[in-house]
């Protein structure tokens, strides 16, 4: 049975969030020749694309140095113009680093101000998203949103879609640490339970509220440290399960999607298990996730998908997976 909170942050239709799949990252960017590209630009339709990125911590600073970089991993035909952070080092850091030399702020109002940004890359924190999210929308760019945790509060759920709707520009959330997203999508009015296990070492869950009991304890094997519904899991590891946050939405919702938190020492990265099953049979994934060699509690295929998701808006040409 769905609760109002499951149909309050569940996809709605007509709502304009978009979930990007890993297996997207099997559409080869098609290169586009000069000839072509020529003709794009002619017909008025191609420029380079602006990004403005919030959050210049890991994730944040390896999206924007893969932008405007041609080849393997590259985001071309784009460039960093502008970055939001709290902490200003690390935002003068990031900015000097980058070819660009995009604009550093730390208020919402200089960021936005910036003419140059057809769409904002949140790569920060949940805090983030509730601070600045409704107004990137506002101003019409679009938003691609890692902090996916967020969208489990209805409140804000409903805010940031009602800006979208308005303003028309996209709230993506990009499929992040998980795999499976698309074939989540596509079987949704079909399930009848998601499950989610996320398996790390104990470095990925200190300073976790949900792992306050556990903090300087001998681990010597895996613990299940918290079993229960998306809702709760997000508010208790906000900086771990944000793939449970996106599995949610894609699927049956916070409150239907149970997720289980497994402290082991020995576990090989973070490990993320999806088991979902349905009247349209069954299916399960499971992702050895190597760390952020920056921050253990995000997996680097997390940034991964938020580059990949950027480069298919960049240059849309082919579309592969839901
Ligand atoms: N969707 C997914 O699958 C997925 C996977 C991994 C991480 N994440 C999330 O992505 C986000 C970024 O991860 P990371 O590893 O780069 O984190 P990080 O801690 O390395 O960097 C975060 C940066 O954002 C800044 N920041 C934090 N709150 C801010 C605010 N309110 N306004 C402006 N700047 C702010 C910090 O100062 C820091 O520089 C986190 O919320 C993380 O939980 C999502």
């Amino acid at each position: 049975m769905e609760t109002a909170s499951d149909n309050a942050v569940k996809r709605q239709p007509g709502v304009n969030v978009r979930f990007d799949s890993m297996y997207e990252a099997t559409a080869y960017p098609v290169a586009m020749t000069s000839d072509q590209r020529s003709r794009q630009i002619s017909a008025g339709k191609s420029k380079v694309f602006g990004i403005g990125v919030i959050g210049c911590g890991s994730m944040g600073a390896e999206l924007a140095a893969a932008v405007g970089r041609n080849g393997p991993g590259g985001i071309p035909d784009a460039r960093v113009t502008a970055l939001l952070d709290v902490d200003v080092e690390q935002g003068r850091a990031l900015a000097e680093s980058l070819d660009s030399r995009p604009g550093s702020y730390t208020e919402q109002v200089e960021f936005l101000a910036h003419g140059e940004m057809d769409i904002v890359a949140e790569c920060a924190s949940q805090a983030a998203v509730r601070a600045h999210g409704a107004a990137v929308l506002e101003s019409g760019r679009s938003l691609l949103l890692m902090s996916s945790g967020a969208l489990m509060d209805p409140e804000l759920f409903s805010e940031l879609t009602s800006a979208s709707n308005e303003s028309g520009a996209q709230i993506i959330v990009p499929s992040g640490a998980v795999g499976g997203i698309d074939a989540l999508r596509a079987v949704q009015d079909d399930l009848e339970s998601v499950e989610i296990i996320s398996t790390k070492r104990l470095a990925a869950l200190e300073g976790a509220p949900g792992f306050a009991d556990w903090e300087g304890k001998e681990i010597g094997e895996p613990v299940t440290v918290y079993e229960g519904p998306a809702s709760e899991a997000v508010k208790l590891f906000p900086a771990n399960v944000n793939v449970a946050a996106t599995v949610s939405l894609a699927g049956i919702g916070p409150e239907r999607t149970t997720v289980r938190v497994v402290a082991d020492p020995e576990s090989p990265g973070n490990v993320h298990e999806i088991r979902a099953r349905g009247g349209f049979g069954e299916f399960n994934f499971r992702l050895v996730n190597r760390p952020h060699p920056k921050n253990p509690k995000t997996s680097h295929l997390a940034v991964l998908a938020a580059i990949e998701s950027l480069r298919t808006l960049v240059n849309p040409g082919l579309r592969v997976g839901t």
